[in-house]
Order: structure tokens, then C-alpha cells, then sequence
């Protein structure tokens, strides 16, 4: 029997698998109606058990793109999981529905055990503050459209580095390419995971901590913002305290240089002041337009669909 594939993690995917996704991506966006019915006859299940705006809206546009179905849920109080539902039995009545699954769940791991359990293929579309593959996915679709290469470049990531899980995800998807050298911004309370550090000290990847944006502004190629993820916390008096330590406004971007992106995966909240938005290096709205195409390539990949390959049968 054929293994079913899923996504849980950046690193499920080789660096040419990614190079192979991202040139599809980037065929999908020139050549938009080449796609139009790919999916035809699919469904796509959004299960959110937390809330969502880009990432489920944006896998549910990719697949209308792709002239395939969406059903789900938004909120875990609307599904049976507010009746004591397990994820595992869950992603067993969805697999009758669907023909693939997006999940995000606030335990890290569920959309793993949903995998384990599934017969459709599963996508961690963000689990705690673990993993955020698709957004990575996204992040480094972005980097490569703007900046024409994934490597030979320093990058910061800037704010909640302890919970950001998008910052994790992209940190392992990065480390595969030569020459990347981070910069991480936070303050004390909200540092990088001593894993991440550990693996890129066995790694030999330069790093450095610091906690002034200004002091590494006109070091950086890339500036990864990120906002304080007030539903992390255990108390409300440390997120009120932590949540505008960074604020990037216009005059710590005129220390920046001429090229530098700032990405953010979004929501922000007060970290990226909106005059920074009329910025021509400020991407972050351009990123979410990535993360569509880069799910269509996503979608049409790990449900083994080939527009070129049913061209073929139907001119047969
Ligand atoms: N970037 C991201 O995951 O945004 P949402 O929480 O709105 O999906």
C-alpha cells in the first residue's frame, strides 16, 4: 500500500522538495487558470481548534483556486471536541469527508496523532508553540521571490522568540542552507528555546543574542518580526509588561539597509508601527499573498495531482 504523506514539520520536505514546491508555486501565481480545475472533485477539511485568519482562510482560497471544496470548523466549541472528542477519532470520521486535512490544535503534537490515525494526508497548519510549517513555507517562498535566493544572508528574528512558533519552524527550514547567520532580538523572559540553541551550536551556524533592534538594524538582510503571543502566557501582568518592548517604527528602519525585507507572519498587534507599512521593504502584506500560492503548490503536491499529467489524459 502507498504511504500516505503529510506535513508536520519544514523538514519533511528535502531542499529540493522545496525547491520543486516553490517553482510550482511561482508557475501557479504567472499562470493562475492553468490550475483553475485542478482540484476538481476534492475537499479540503479545515479543523481549527484555535483561531485563524490567514492561515485558514488562505488554505481554503487555495483550494476554491484550485476549483476544489472546503468544509471544517473555526472553533473547537462548535465541533465535538467540546463533548470530549479525541483528535484521533476526529480525523477518523473527517477522512470519510475530506480528501486532506489542515489542523491547528493548541497541544503541540495533535495534528501528529491526527496523522497517525488518518487515511487522508494531514497538515499541521500550527501546533502550540512548536510548529508552523506552512507558514515557513510561506516565509521562505517569500525570501526567495523578493531576495532571489535562500541563502548567504543574516537574518533577525525579533520579539517572542520563546513561543513564536513560526520563528521555530523557520529556524529548522533555514539552517539547510549555506551561509545563514541569525540574529536573535528578544528580551530576557522571551529568549530562543535552549534546544534551538543547542542545535545550532552542533551545527557550527553563527548566532547571536542580543536585545537592542537599533544596535543590529544596519547588519540585517532580513527582519523577521514577530508579535508577543498573549495566549501563551501564564499571567497577564508579564504579556502587559513584554508586549511592546520592540516597536519598529520609521526611525529604526532608516538605520536599516536600502535592500532589507521586514517580514512578519501577521497578526501584529503595536510591534510594526503602520507608517513602516508605505515602506517598500516592509513585505509583510505581500507575504500573504505568497502563503495562497505556496498552499495551492502544497495541496496539489501531497494529493499527488500533476496539471501537466491530466492535460495528457484529457487530450487522450
Ligand atoms: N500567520 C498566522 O498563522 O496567522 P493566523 O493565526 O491568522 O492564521
Amino acid at each position: 500500500m502507498k504511504q500516505l504523506r503529510h506535513l508536520m514539520s519544514p523538514l519533511d520536505f528535502s531542499t529540493e522538495e522545496l525547491d520543486k514546491l516553490f517553482t510550482l508555486a511561482e508557475d501557479i501565481e504567472k499562470n493562475p487558470n492553468k490550475y483553475a480545475h485542478a482540484c476538481d472533485g476534492k475537499k479540503l477539511a479545515t479543523c481549527f481548534y484555535e483561531p485563524s485568519t490567514r492561515t485558514r482562510l488562505s488554505f481554503e482560497s487555495a483550494m476554491l483556486n484550485l476549483g476544489g471544496q472546503v468544509i471544517g470548523f473555526s472553533d473547537a466549541n462548535s465541533s465535538s471536541a467540546a463533548k470530549g472528542e479525541s483528535v484521533s477519532d476526529t480525523i477518523r470520521v473527517i477522512s470519510c469527508f475530506a480528501d486532506i486535512c489542515a489542523m491547528r490544535h493548541p497541544k503541540e503534537g495533535a495534528p501528529m496523532v491526527a496523522a497517525s490515525r488518518s487515511s487522508i494526508p494531514v497538515i499541521n497548519a500550527g501546533d502550540g508553540g512548536h510548529q508552523h510549517p506552512t507558514q515557513t513555507l510561506t516565509d521562505l517562498l517569500t525570501i526567495r521571490a523578493i531576495k532571489g535566493r535562500l541563502d548567504h544572508f543574516t537574518i533577525g528574528l525579533c520579539g517572542d522568540l520563546k513561543f513564536g512558533r513560526t520563528v521555530h519552524s523557520l529556524i529548522n527550514a533555514l539552517v539547510r542552507y549555506s551561509d545563514i547567520e541569525f540574529v536573535f532580538i528578544s528580551p530576557e523572559e522571551l529568549t530562543i528555546p535552549d534546544y534551538i540553541i543547542e542545535m545550532l551550536r552542533d551545527k557550527k551556524i553563527l548566532f547571536r543574542e542580543v536585545r537592542k533592534l537599533e544596535d543590529v538594524m544596519p547588519t540585517l538582510d532580513i527582519l523577521y518580526m514577530t508579535r508577543v503571543q498573549k495566549e501563551r502566557f501564564f499571567n497577564e501582568e508579564d504579556y502587559v509588561r513584554l508586549k511592546d518592548y520592540y516597536i519598529l517604527d520609521k526611525e529604526k528602519m532608516e538605520l536599516a539597509k536600502s535592500d532589507m525585507i521586514v517580514l512578519h507572519p501577521l497578526p501584529r498587534v503595536n510591534e510594526i508601527s503602520v507608517e513602516v507599512d508605505d515602506d517598500s521593504r516592509a513585505v509583510y502584506f505581500r507575504q500573504v499573498q505568497y502563503g495562497v500560492y505556496v498552499r495551492m503548490a502544497l495541496l496539489l503536491t501531497l494529493l499527488e495531482i500533476d496539471v501537466h499529467e491530466q492535460d495528457r489524459t484529457t487530450c487522450n
